[in-house]
């Protein structure tokens, strides 16, 4: 019994001073491990007369307790220690800013279209849709602007080479809308076209907003209430609206329309040229060939057309002065219309 106190004694300092946990192991194994001191001590335990077995086994059993919870409280220590250490060198800041998700928006031109269908599905107008990739009938033929119509050439089409062609307007799906709905028929046709042509107010792909209405009594004057109506609620004040007349094969009679600057109020600026004025839209009566085309009784049928530039009216919305920021996908451009 001397020795075993001597041994729980000395173990204890030798787990004091064990400077890590491989030292600490190593007293671990050699006194409670499979073959040490402790262990061998417990396997003695046979060899001793019956009468001194049992309080010789209790006492070994103590002292492996003590040990055991000894060598427990000494690895608590180290693996404390080096959680400590860990934490230290790790060194966040845990007043930092969390670096967070940036939050994506739409693009302006989606805005814009969003905007303008959003306008005229209050008015009663419903969406229409058509390919991008079209025929010469639904482009051109369907719309008054048979072969060799001088008015092809202000289209500056991409043609694919096997009789099909990019749309260069969304005209072609009033066309496929009137064919597809019959009339009476009030609908609008968001989308992009292309065109051969590329500059600062100019690009290749563009969209525009299609609008048709067809009904046995509708009269320019609707046209000019709907557009007035859309324009002030567009640009969020009544604007002042003029119709120049113009020439489009598929409308007649035909018109461009202006609007009051909505930079300027109409005083006159670098945006308006000092006219006051800005062009939104060609627009007029749906030409009785048109209607005829598409099988509807022009006798008794007949409405308006007109059809803008989302972008045109996105540079103006948002004052952005060059078309080719659009296309550009800058993000400081394209972050200044995201709502965070
Ligand atoms: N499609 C014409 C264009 O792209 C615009 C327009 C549409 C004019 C409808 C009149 C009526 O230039």
């Amino acid at each position: 019994m001397k020795d075993l106190e001597s041994l729980v004694a000395r173990t204890l300092a030798e787990v004091a001073a064990s400077a890590d946990l491989a030292a600490l192991d190593a007293v671990r194994v050699a006194v409670l491990g499979k073959k040490g001191t402790v262990t061998e001590l417990l396997k003695g335990l046979g060899k001793l007369p019956t009468a001194e077995r049992r309080s010789a086994g209790a006492d070994i059993n103590r002292a492996k307790e003590k040990l055991g919870a000894a060598i427990e409280a000494r690895r608590a220590q180290f693996e404390s220690a080096a959680l400590e250490r860990e934490l230290a060198s790790a060194a966040i800041d845990v007043t930092l800013p969390g670096r967070g998700q940036s939050v994506g928006g739409l693009h302006p031109v989606t805005r814009t279209r969003l905007r303008i269908e959003a306008i005229f599905r209050r008015a009663g107008f419903s969406i229409a849709e058509g390919p991008e990739v079209e025929d010469d009938f639904h482009n051109f033929e369907a719309l008054n602007i048979p072969a060799n119509h001088p008015a092809r050439a202000m289209h500056d089409t991409f043609y694919l080479g096997d009789g099909r062609l990019l749309r260069t307007h969304t005209s072609p799906v009033q066309i496929r809308a009137m064919k597809l709905q019959g009339v009476p028929i009030r609908v609008i046709a968001p989308g992009p076209v292309y065109r051969r042509d590329s500059d600062v107010t100019h690009s290749p792909m563009f969209h525009q907003v299609e609008g048709l209405v067809l009904d046995e009594h509708v009269s320019l004057a609707n046209l000019k209430a709907v557009l007035a109506g859309f324009a002030e609620q567009f640009f969020e004040k009544p604007r002042g609206l003029r119709f120049r007349a113009s020439y489009f094969p598929f409308t007649e009679p035909s018109a461009e329309v202006d609007i009051q600057c909505v930079l300027c109020d109409g005083a006159g600026c670098r945006v308006c040229k000092q006219t006051g004025w800005l062009e939104i839209c060609g627009c007029g009566m749906v030409h009785p060939n048109v209607l005829t085309a598409c099988g509807v009784d022009a006798s008794r049928w007949q409405g308006y057309a007109f059809g803008m530039g989302i972008e045109r009216l996105a540079m103006l919305r948002y004052a952005v002065t060059d078309l080719r920021l659009f296309f550009e996908n800058d993000l400081r451009f394209l972050a200044q219309f995201s709502r965070g």
